[in-house]
């Protein structure tokens, strides 16, 4: 049985100097805090694949991910708590169940970690691969990378539909946009901003709309959403996974200011695209924004000697 989730997760004003000095109301959205390991956007992701898992008669669940995915090591949490079968199928034959904490995490909690070339984890969208899957591996539920499908970005909804108030903006940080397109599709008129904490971001956008698409918004819809949408894509710090003393620093001070715990490859960068945005007046003065913590914090492990918190 999974623990106990804090579910609604809390809404919290953030005091920070920043913020007050730009008469910013700033809330929190505490995703982070839904479970010690199945935290963030990755329960929002999982929920309804794992409610599909127990409607169905699968043998277990098959997902894809890379050395660092914090979607492998939540979707291994789940399989050991809620007692389903978990094969992660991980980019990179060089690979092993204790290259890294996030690896070993969930080979520790019973996922089967199959290693492939990047030629064979190119496939990992193809039909015929996942047919091939199953003929190896059973009736198993297949799970796009990062919870990427429909059910994943309709449970990321129920992120808005907790909340209460009605900000101006949303602020969230994307890898695959599954997370950010299920918030724009459950807000209203509130504006939603997303930011990639990959190199070329801007194939966020592409996928936002085809997974609106795949949500059932017809054309018209679709384009009036993404003029709700904004991406900030100067704030991936080199690319996926990469950060530097900037970054790192920052993530200390918040911590320091307001007690937030930050990681360095997701929401890190998020918060600094945040107070970026509002020192440069392109979240103006007066505005109110809620801050979506997507969690990730156990990535910190690999850098915990550089942070100013526990780990
Ligand atoms: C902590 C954290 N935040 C944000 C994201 C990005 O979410 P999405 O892939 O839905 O854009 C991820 C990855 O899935 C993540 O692990």
């Amino acid at each position: 049985m999974l623990a106990k989730l804090n579910l609604p997760s809390k809404l919290e004003l953030i005091d920070y100097e920043l913020f007050n000095s730009f008469n910013i109301k700033c809330y929190i959205k505490r995703d982070d805090q839904i479970h010690g390991e199945i935290s963030g956007n990755k329960w929002r992701k999982l929920n309804l694949n794992i409610e599909k898992y127990k409607q169905g008669k699968y043998d277990g669940i098959l997902t894809f991910g890379g050395a660092y995915s914090n979607h492998i090591h939540a979707t291994a949490a789940v399989g050991r708590d809620a007692g389903i079968p978990t094969i992660g199928i991980i980019r990179g034959q060089e690979l092993t169940t204790t290259s890294n904490a996030t690896l070993k995490a969930a080979a520790d909690a019973g996922m089967q970690l199959i290693f492939v070339n990047r030629e064979e984890y190119s496939w990992r969208y193809e039909r015929d691969y996942k047919e091939l899957l199953r003929r190896q591996h059973g009736n198993v539920l297949v799970i796009e990378e990062g919870g990427a499908n429909y059910l994943g970005l309709m449970g990321c909804t129920a992120i808005v539909a907790e909340i209460d108030i009605e900000p101006d903006y949303y602020i969230l940080a994307s890898g695959t946009g599954t997370t950010a397109a299920g918030v724009l599709l459950a807000v209203n008129s509130e504006k939603v901003i997303s930011v990639p904490v990959l190199k070329k971001g801007d194939f966020i956008r592409d996928e936002i709309s085809s997974l609106l698409t795949i949500a059932g918004l017809g054309e018209d819809e679709i384009a009036e959403k993404m003029q709700q949408l904004t991406l900030a894509t100067n704030y991936h710090f080199g690319g996926y996974g990469k950060f530097n003393e900037t970054l790192i620093s920052f993530i200390n001070e918040v911590y320091k200011d307001t007690g937030i715990k930050l990681d360095q490859v997701y929401t890190g960068k998020m918060f600094y695209a945040l107070c970026d945005l509002v020192k440069k007046g392109e979240i103006p003065d007066g505005s109110t924004v809620v801050v979506v913590h997507t969690g990730g914090l156990q990535g910190t492990s690999s850098i915990a000697e550089l942070l100013h918190f526990g780990v």
